[in-house]
């Protein structure tokens, strides 16, 4: 019997994330099923021990099966279901039976879809209270936790590299949602601590997911993805305790009459007002963004960043269209452009050539080397006068040294307590770097809109927080 099944709060969700042992009931054989992805998950990647269970199979890839979770010998703590509906109250008592502490229930057809599915749930539901056993689900993707590898995503990994571990913890709603932000991450090597696709939240919700998060050493900033909140009150109260700890990003859809019907199919979620919703984000310190780029994007930010101290910022470019876009982006999002210092003036006029003006944004001019760049970060990043930097670079010009760019900036960054983000426009070339950058904890845009937009989370963030919280560690 699982030593931790009958706690409350943050604990009892810990066997999701970190079980000793686990049973994938639903293995099968057969490539192109959800069952034969989950089971090869476990069998590339889990640190623990996992079973097999499937009635009619002696082995799944050279791995013995086991005809029912009742026939395995050692203890369980998790399960994960991958059979049909109807099936899943039968195999969840078993469940039961054997003292198994939580269940992930990937299966569809229940309360989403209303009439015998909505039964089917109320009865799951009755089983899981009667051994207490804590389900996710049902129509979910699961977990998957880059520490302990639990893997329960039945997308092969084939089609959805895994991202590496790292600082954000992502939890959805949806399945797909989650698929877009994992291959997203993965795909620019971003790291990712804890992810957790809920579905239907019939028992494990939102607010337990968060509550689990704002306690792990292992996430420094939470990102979801909701549909509804199963319990306001509860949601709030704990939101706003794991905003004292970790930034909170919530991007909640079902905003319109159509948006809400859909989510209602989708996962049987009740949208609620998006006003209330709104007021409940102010109230609590959460931030919250509207769109999967918006969120991937400020995720990085505040997972590698620390939090700005105030909202000047200073502008270094080699280019003056992406200056005065810049420029304009800066405000619209609230921010101010830092004045460059009278006591800077000797020192920049005697290393710069005449034709770099020394103004904010500084412009240093399409023959800008390295060198011009890095007298540029120094002044600045030492400037009383700035809180934040945002570096332009357009890096296709004939002065700049690539790789050593990317060293030099790294280097200046890591020797100052002030957030720096790198807007890197273009195609092909602006790639491998943006990859070099993301590596060494730089986050790197493609455009001034979305440069802006990270930097002005690190602002806003840092005056939820009072200044008082250091994330560059
Ligand atoms: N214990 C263990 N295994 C059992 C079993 C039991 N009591 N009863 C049946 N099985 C086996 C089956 O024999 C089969 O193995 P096989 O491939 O060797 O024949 C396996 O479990 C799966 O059962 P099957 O009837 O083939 O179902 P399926 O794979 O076609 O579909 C689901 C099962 C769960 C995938 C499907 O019902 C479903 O819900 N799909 C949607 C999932 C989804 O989208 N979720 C939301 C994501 S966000």
């Amino acid at each position: 019997m699982s030593a931790v099944k009958s706690l409350d709060g943050p604990q009892s969700v810990e066997l999701f994330f970190n079980p000793k042992s686990v049973a994938i009931i639903g293995a099968s054989a057969k490539q192109k099923k959800i069952g034969y992805v989950i089971a090869k998950n476990f069998i590339e990647s889990f640190k623990g021990k996992f079973f097999l269970v499937n009635p009619t199979l002696q082995e799944i890839l050279t791995h013995k099966t086991y005809p029912s979770v009742k026939s395995i010998k050692e203890d369980v703590d998790l399960v994960v279901i991958a059979v049909p509906a109807k099936l899943v109250p039968r195999v969840l008592e078993e469940c039961g039976e054997k003292g198994v502490g939580a269940a992930v229930i990937i299966t569809s057809g229940f309360n989403e879809v209303g009439g015998e599915g909505t039964k089917l749930l109320e009865e799951i539901l009755e089983i899981s209270k009667k051994h207490s056993i804590r389900l996710m689900g049902p129509n979910c993707m699961g977990v998957f936790n880059t520490s302990s590898m639990v893997d329960t995503l039945f997308i092969p990994r084939y089609r959805l590299k895994r991202a590496p571990q790292g600082k954000i913890a992502f939890i959805s709603q949806s399945g797909a949602s989650g698929i877009a932000f994992l291959d997203w991450a993965a795909g620019e090597r971003i790291g990712i601590s804890k992810f957790a696709s809920y579905g239907n939240a019939s028992d494990v919700d939102e607010a337990d997911l968060l509550e689990f998060l704002a306690a792990d050493k292992e996430t420094k900033v939470i990102a979801m993805y909701l549909e509804g909140v199963k319990e306001g009150r509860k949601f709030a109260k704990i939101a706003k305790e794991a905003t004292k700890t970790k930034p909170v990003l919530v991007l909640k859809s079902g905003a319109t009459y159509s948006g809400s019907k859909a989510a209602l199919s989708h996962t049987g979620s009740l949208s609620g007002s998006d006003k209330i919703f709104d007021a409940v984000v102010k109230q609590t310190g959460m931030i919250r963004v509207y769109d999967w780029e918006e969120m991937f994007d400020i995720a990085r930010v505040l997972a590698y960043q620390p939090a700005a101290k105030g909202n000047k910022v200073a502008v270094i470019t080699n280019g003056g269209g992406a200056g005065v876009m810049i420029a304009d982006e800066i405000e619209h999002h609230g921010m101010k452009l830092a004045e460059i210092e009278e006591k800077a003036m000797p020192e920049l006029k005697e290393k710069f050539p005449p034709h770099v003006t020394l103004r904010n944004p500084l412009d240093l001019a399409g023959d800008a080397d390295n060198e011009r760049y890095q007298i540029a970060i120094k002044s600045a990043l030492d400037s009383e006068a700035v809180d934040s930097l945002l570096l332009v670079c357009i890096p296709h010009t004939p002065g700049i040294d690539l790789e050593s760019f990317v060293d030099m900036v790294v280097d200046a960054s890591s020797k100052s307590k002030k957030p720096l983000v790198v807007c890197l426009p273009g195609g092909r070339i602006s790639f491998g770097i943006r990859e070099l950058f993301e590596e060494n904890g730089i986050p790197t845009y493609p455009t001034p809109m979305r440069a802006a937009l990270s930097l002005a989370a690190l602002v806003k963030y840092g005056s939820l927080k009072n200044n008082d919280l250091d994330t560059k560690s």
